[in-house]
């Protein structure tokens, strides 16, 4: 016997057709930001053991790369630098012949329309592998904040001068925002928006990343800069600050397990947000896709509508290459 309903929510999922017309959100290539690492030291791509698809590349390779993602439909990019030496003030970080602005140069020149976006932070060109300036004392790791906002300004206004489109801090110190802004702006470069990593926890799925960037911290770890993965409440106070500072756009990070704070953020300030899908869920995803034990295209779009629909503008993705092209029906 046919019950008589008010409300038949299935009514609305009864083909494709009518699911598309009700669909809240939608996926489009240019929602992607792909993670791209240049490296001064490799002669030829060095695949990262706990990313599948992701490497380590030489220059030239990183060009090839660059040019290949944007034929996919991929429109951004966030380059990584793996320098060749390393010191205790990261000079390498913002040398005007860096890792990363002759890479961002290069881009710039070959590929016009590509947004080139650069990752802000000093771990990568510190010997001791920390964000910032630190002193040690046994095994405590001290990271002096004001010192390394200095260093973390130079590297920004290097950046921009290399033509980067973008800049995306992602160090954690305070201050920073407000002061990479001044020295942006007395450089003349008031019009590089600044991508501020403002909610960024000390998360265990970084792991990966620090293979491929080559950057674990020799001794302590981060927590003193990044936030306590309890806290949801003060990754609001970091947003607010950062907004306030002059941030154009902020990024939750890490991405799936921190939606919560995603929608807060989106809702509370209104700014373009991006979420950061990090190596360790892209690792997680890829292990149990090459096990057969998950689909993953069909959990990598559904991950990727699951950080739109909570409010994110963007994600940056290992995977925007192949979300791309399953867009774009390459
Ligand atoms: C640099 C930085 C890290 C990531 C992005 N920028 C590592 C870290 O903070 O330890 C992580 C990205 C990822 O895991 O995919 N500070």
């Amino acid at each position: 016997m046919a019950l008589s309903l008010l409300h038949r929510p299935r009514r609305l999922r009864s083909s494709p057709a009518i699911r598309n017309l009700v669909r809240e959100t939608n996926l489009r290539s240019s929602d992607f930001i792909l993670p791209l690492f240049v490296s001064e030291k490799a002669t030829a791509p060095i695949p990262v053991k706990s990313m599948p698809g992701v490497f380590q590349l030489p220059h030239e390779a990183l060009l090839a790369e660059a040019v290949a993602a944007h034929k996919d439909g991929v429109a951004a990019v966030l380059l990584f630098g793996l320098p060749t030496t390393k010191d205790e003030v990261a000079s390498t970080a913002y040398a005007e012949d860096g890792v990363v602005q002759k890479a961002v140069r290069a881009l710039k020149a070959k590929l016009p329309n590509l947004l080139v976006i650069t990752d802000v932070c000093l771990c990568e060109y510190m010997s001791h592998g920390h964000c910032g300036v630190t002193h040690f004392d046994g095994e405590r790791a001290h990271t002096l904040n004001d010192a390394s906002v200095e260093l973390l300004v130079k590297t920004a206004v290097s950046h921009a001068r290399a033509g980067a489109d973008i800049v995306a801090p992602s160090d954690m110190m305070d201050g920073r925002i407000g002061a990479m802004r001044k020295g942006l702006d007395q450089a003349g470069f008031q019009d590089t928006p600044i991508l501020s990593y403002a909610a960024k926890f000390a998360s265990a799925f970084y792991g990966p990343f620090r293979d491929a960037a080559e950057s674990p911290p020799q001794i302590g770890d981060r927590k003193g800069y990044q936030m306590d993965p309890a806290n949801g409440r003060e990754a609001l106070r970091e947003v607010a600050l950062d907004v306030s500072e002059g941030a154009d756009m902020v990024m939750v990070k890490p991405g799936l397990p921190y939606l919560d704070i995603l929608s807060k953020v989106k809702e509370r300030f209104e700014l373009p947000t991006f979420a950061y899908h990090v190596s360790g869920e892209y690792a997680m995803l890829k292990a149990a896709a090459q096990q057969g034990w998950l689909d993953e295209k069909a959990c990598l779009l559904e991950t990727m509508l699951a950080f739109k629909r909570a409010g994110a503008d963007g994600v940056i993705t290992y995977a925007a290459r192949d979300l791309a092209r399953w867009l774009n029906n390459r």
